[in-house]
């Protein structure tokens, strides 16, 4: 095991800058999800990091050893590809026991491997079977033992489950998070899927256009976004962005919409980010939208209802835009009808409206904001 750092790396491919001056330490044994739409340079991270691309500028470490310019094969860190494929005419053990062969290890001790892997992976029963007589879950976890058979000192993982359904998704999920409690491994997960990225890792980097948004952990990521890109790669339906003025008056502090207000009591951000007059945007996940029919909040009218099954996705215009609210099902107000809506300021956000970036978030907590006027209980 070893743990892995990227140092102001840069990549290009032409005009493209795959990644731009990243860095990013992932400690030993730790695992890391790397999140990002298409596009966004994840893959070309893990091949950056097994040293399949070599950086125009920066440089990559194991166990503080500089690796930039060492030979992929001698980097003892291993990665499972996107589009994982096997040798259709071997059988499990045989792809399995490849990677050792290729290292010349003794045969003895290539059983040995081979057998524990398979243990582990839960695949021991498929050994003499090829690959086309296996399932797309099974299939995933011989792939995987390939990359796992030679004990890397470290595990890239590109879009492992991404081949599979569903069902079986939500299986493997299970069975990688047991997997790394149970080896812990120093693990590099690439992911586009949000729930993978905040079930499975200890943390989360969000990757966008070659450059880290943030790294944290899950709850973090979630709860204290620290900029609008991170705020709308977690979460479904993503959250709502409702541009504001920042108001001081006094040494108060408020979020102004035309039909609300939000007072900000903490006293956290520096004060220059608050500018009176300037443009900013709350935040706010559909979740923490509360619709009530009393006199508080803020005045709204629902456009449609969405049903989920479990809950339900109401859209409402508020002020000249659309809001989505997440209730359950049975409190969903009708296509039409007029509402109040309000906000738990427990959950609130304020963007600044040109970079984007976090100026304040409650992250869960009391006193960090106050709606004002319209409460509703
Ligand atoms: N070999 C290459 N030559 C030219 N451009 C490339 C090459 N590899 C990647 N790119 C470009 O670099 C950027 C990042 O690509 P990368 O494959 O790392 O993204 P990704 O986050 O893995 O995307 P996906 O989720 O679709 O797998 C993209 O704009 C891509 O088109
Ligand atoms: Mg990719």
């Amino acid at each position: 095991m070893a743990s892995v750092r990227l140092e102001n790396v840069t990549v290009r491919f032409g005009a493209v800058a795959a990644l731009n001056d990243v860095s990013l330490a992932i400690d030993d044994g730790e695992f890391v999800a790397v999140l990002g739409p298409p596009g966004a340079g994840k893959t070309t991270l893990l091949r950056t990091i097994v040293g399949l691309e070599k950086p125009e500028s920066g440089a990559v470490f194991a166990d503080d050893e500089n690796i930039t310019e060492m030979y992929p094969g001698d980097r003892d860190i291993a990665i499972m590809f996107q589009n994982l494929a096997l040798y259709p005419d071997r059988n499990v053990y045989d792809n399995l026991a490849f990677p050792l062969k290729q290292a010349k290890t003794p045969k003895a001790e290539i059983k040995r491997r081979v057998a524990d892997t398979a243990a582990v992976l839960h695949i021991d029963h498929l050994l003499k079977r090829k690959p086309g007589k296996l399932s797309g879950g099974e299939r995933q976890r011989v792939a995987l033992g390939r990359a796992m058979v030679r004990d890397p000192r470290v595990l890239l993982l590109d879009e492992p489950l991404s081949a599979l359904d569903a069902l079986l998704r939500l299986e493997m999920r299970v069975e990688l998070k047991r997997l790394q409690r149970d080896v812990h491994r120093t693990l590099v997960y690439v992911t586009h899927d949000q729930i993978e990225a905040m079930s499975m890792p200890d943390r989360v980097a969000v990757l966008g256009s070659g450059v880290i948004q943030q790294v944290d952990t899950p709850e973090n990521v979630y709860h204290r976004p620290a900029n609008q890109f991170t705020a709308t790669v977690v979460g479904s339906p993503p959250m709502n962005f409702v541009p504001c003025t920042f108001r001081t008056s006094d040494g108060v502090v408020r979020v102004v919409h035309p039909d609300f207000s939000v007072r900000v009591l903490s006293t956290t951000p520096a004060p220059g980010a608050i500018v009176d007059g300037a443009s900013c945007v709350l935040g706010v996940r559909p979740e923490d939208v509360q619709i009530g029919t009393g006199n508080g909040g803020a005045p709204a009218n629902v456009f449609v209802t969405e049903p989920l099954g479990g809950e339900t996705v109401v859209d409402l215009h508020l002020g000249g835009q659309v809001v989505k609210a997440l209730t359950a099902p049975a409190l969903a107000p009708a296509p039409g009808s007029d509402v109040r809506v309000g906000f738990d300021p427990r959950r609130l956000h304020v963007f600044d409206a040109a970079s984007g970036a976090a100026v304040v978030s409650a992250g869960g907590a009391d006193g960090v904001f106050e709606v004002e006027g319209p409460s509703i209980g």
